[in-house]
């Protein structure tokens, strides 16, 4: 990321969906050391303030952090109203969170469906909904949706639940309803779908290393900070409404005999 690109993201506030963990907590810290607010959302507390902690270390300034279930209606409208009582203003809200559910023989239960379609779809939705009135208040605001290549047409199964890959085309279908919708306002909304990833962190060692792999290496937690960074710093006469991460592995070597 250029130095000009990094500097245009101080101060903004961006809340991110599923932060405790994984791709969600990479993107709170990567942001939050380019200066952004970063607005910690999900389901543990402790999972939000061991994140919450470590971006104190490492940058002075303590995160807010809201409790929120994605696939509980309730739970959706709290944490909005907890989210827009604190901040007039949201800049970006990254859609991130939602349950994983792998492919296997036995059936699933109803539990495991909704757990899937609410959080990728009705939460997902309804948070998104409700902070519309302070994305009125940025001067750039952005809704990032993390979909999948999953969702891409005519992509296999592979490692994925039926539920789960009919709920990453639905995010993709939700992404872009909201970018039409969202016509004639100022509110862009931006689609990204990664392959399969190496779950890694800004603060492991290797997150430095990215840069230098090799063509043949799993894609990373790091490649999905960037584009977000990528899509959010254009001009904003342009949406990125749709960005596809490839890799060699076809976004599916989950076992990562891949790897570099
Ligand atoms: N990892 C990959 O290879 C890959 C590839 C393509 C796309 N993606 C997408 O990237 C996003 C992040 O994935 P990941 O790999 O970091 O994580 P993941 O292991 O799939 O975990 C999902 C994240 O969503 C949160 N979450 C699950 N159910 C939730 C709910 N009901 N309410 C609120 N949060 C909920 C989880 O938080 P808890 O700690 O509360 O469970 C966790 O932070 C997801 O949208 C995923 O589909 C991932």
């Amino acid at each position: 990321m250029s130095e000009q690109r990094t500097d245009s993201l101080k101060d903004l506030n961006i809340v991110i969906t599923g932060a405790g963990r994984g791709l969600g907590a990479a993107l709170a810290l990567s942001l939050s050391e380019f200066g952004s607010n970063v607005i910690l959302c999900g389901r543990s507390p402790e999972a939000l303030d061991a994140i919450a902690g470590h971006i104190e270390t490492r940058t002075g300034r303590r995160s807010k952090t809201v409790i929120l279930d994605l696939a509980d209606a309730d739970s959706v409208e709290k944490a909005a109203k907890a989210i827009t009582s604190n901040f007039p203003a949201v800049d970006v809200l990254i859609n991130n969170g939602m349950m994983w559910l792998e492919n296997r023989a036995d059936p699933y239960d109803a539990a495991e469906v909704l757990g899937v379609v609410n959080s990728a779809i009705t939460g997902t939705f309804l948070l998104t909904q409700a902070l519309l009135p302070v994305f009125q208040k940025s001067e750039r605001p952005d809704v990032v949706t993390i979909g999948s290549i999953t969702s891409l047409p005519n992509f296999g199964l592979h490692a994925a639940s039926v539920p789960f890959y009919a709920a990453k085309h639905g995010q993709a279908g939700l992404a872009d309803g909201l970018r039409q919708m969202l016509w004639g306002t100022p509110v862009r909304s931006i689609c990204i779908h990664p392959p399969w990833l190496r779950d890694i962190s800004p603060l492991d060692d290797e997150w430095e290393a990215v840069p230098s792999l090799s063509k043949g290496a799993l894609a990373t937690n790091r490649d999905v900070v960037e584009a977000v960074c990528f899509a959010i710093t254009q001009p904003r006469h342009i949406t990125i409404a749709s960005m596809v991460i490839d890799s060699d592995s076809r976004g599916i070597d989950y076992r990562g005999h891949l790897e570099a």
